[in-house]
C-alpha cells in the first residue's frame, strides 16, 4: 500500500535530493503535499526552491504550501555559507513553472492530518511548521501515523558541539514535537553522516543522465565542497527510512530537547535508558549505506 506522506522541508541541496527521491518512488509514496519552512535559507528562497525542484522532477500534481518564515521563539539562523545565497547554488535548475498552492502550510498539515488516515510527516528542516500545527490543533496528534525527521544527534552536533542545525534553528518547535506523543523516528547526524556524497558517487549520479542526473551531481558537488567534512545526504536518508526501514537499525529512547544556554538545540538521547523516562522516539543509529545509495540512484533514474 502506498504510504501517505507530507514532506516538510527547507531546500537546500539535500532537501532537493530528498524530494527527487520521493518523486521517483511514487509507487510506494503517496506524496500528499510539500510544505516549506525557513531554515537553510529564508522562506522566500526555500519556497522558490521547492517549486524549482518540483518543476525539475515533473511533479505537477503535488501542492506546495509556504509555511513559517521564522522559528517559534528564536530569530532565524540560516546557512548560506553551506547552501549558497539561493539555497540551491551549484546547478542551473529550470525556472519554476509549478506554482505555490493557496493556504498556509500549517493549516494544510492540519487539514491533511484530519482527511488522510495514517498520514505520516517527513520533516527535513526546522520543525516550526510541524510544531505550529500541533499547537494550533492538538487533535491531529493521534491521527498522524508518525513523524520521520532528519534532526538532532546522539553524539556531536554540526552547528555547535551540541546541536544539529534543524534542531538548533528551532529548539522550541522540536520540544513541542518530541512532547506531542506522535510516534517519532529520529534520523540524526549519527546515521545521516554515514551516507556521503563522494566524488565516485556523484559520478554515478551524473551518469544517470537526463536532466536530473547532472543537476543533482552538480548540486551535491557544491554542497560537498562547502559543508563541513564533505557533507552528507542527510535529508534523503530520512525519505529512505520511509521507503525501506529494514536498511536501518535503532533503539526506542527518551529524547529531551535543550532550548536554552550553551547546549541549546541539543537532543539529549537516553540511549541506555538511564532516566527511566518512557521512550518518545525511535532513534536510528545505522544504515546499510551502499543499499541506500543504490536505492537513491535507482529512484533518481526514474525521475529522468
Ligand atoms: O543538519 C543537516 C540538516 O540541516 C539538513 O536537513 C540540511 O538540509 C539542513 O537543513
Ligand atoms: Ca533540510
Amino acid at each position: 500500500m502506498r504510504r501517505k506522506v507530507v514532506i516538510d522541508c527547507d531546500p537546500g541541496q539535500d532537501d532537493a535530493v530528498a524530494l527527487l527521491l520521493a518523486f521517483g518512488e511514487a509507487e510506494r509514496l503517496d506524496l500528499r503535499a510539500i510544505t516549506v519552512v525557513a531554515g537553510n535559507v529564508p522562506l522566500a528562497w526555500t519556497t522558490t526552491n521547492a517549486r524549482r525542484v518540483a518543476t525539475l522532477g515533473g511533479c505537477t500534481d503535488v501542492p506546495i504550501y509556504a509555511g513559517c518564515g521564522r522559528p517559534l521563539v528564536n530569530p532565524l539562523v540560516t546557512a548560506e555559507h553551506v547552501h549558497g545565497d539561493s539555497g540551491l547554488d551549484g546547478a542551473d535548475l529550470p525556472p519554476a513553472t509549478v506554482d505555490l498552492s493557496p493556504g498556509h502550510a500549517v493549516d494544510r498539515i492540519i487539514e491533511l492530518a484530519h482527511a488522510e488516515d495514517g498520514l505520516a510527516l517527513c520533516a527535513t528542516g526546522p520543525l516550526t511548521n510541524v510544531a505550529m500545527a500541533l499547537v494550533k490543533d492538538p487533535s491531529i496528534a493521534p491521527k498522524l501515523s508518525r513523524i520521520v525527521l532528519m534532526g538532532g544527534a546522539i553524539g556531536h552536533g554540526n552547528v555547535t558541539p551540541s546541536a544539529e542545525f534543524n534542531i538548533y534553528v528551532d529548539p522550541h518547535a522540536a520540544r513541542v514535537v518530541f512532547e506531542s506523543g506522535v510516534p517519532i523516528v529520529m534520523l540524526g547526524l549519527d546515521v545521516t553522516e554515514q551516507v556521503r556524497p563522494t566524488a565516485e558517487r556523484r559520478a554515478r549520479i551524473r551518469e544517470i543522465g537526463g536532466e536530473v542526473g547532472p543537476i543533482v551531481a552538480d548540486l551535491l558537488s557544491f554542497y560537498a565542497e562547502r559543508a563541513a567534512d564533505g557533507g552528507a545526504l542527510h535529508d534523503p536518508v530520512a525519505v529512505g527510512y520511509l521507503l525501506e526501514p529494514e536498511l536501518f537499525t535503532g533503539r526506542d529512547c527518551f529524547v529531551e530537547i535543550v532550548t536554552e544556554g550553551p547546549c541549546a538545540g541539543r537532543t539529549v538521547v537516553d540511549w541506555r535508558g538511564r532516566t527511566g523516562r518512557p521512550p518518545n522516539a525511535r532513534v536510528i543509529d545505522t544504515v546499510d549505506d551502499e543499499a541506500f545509495f543504490s536505492l537513491l540512484v535507482e529512484s533518481l533514474a526514474r525521475v529522468g
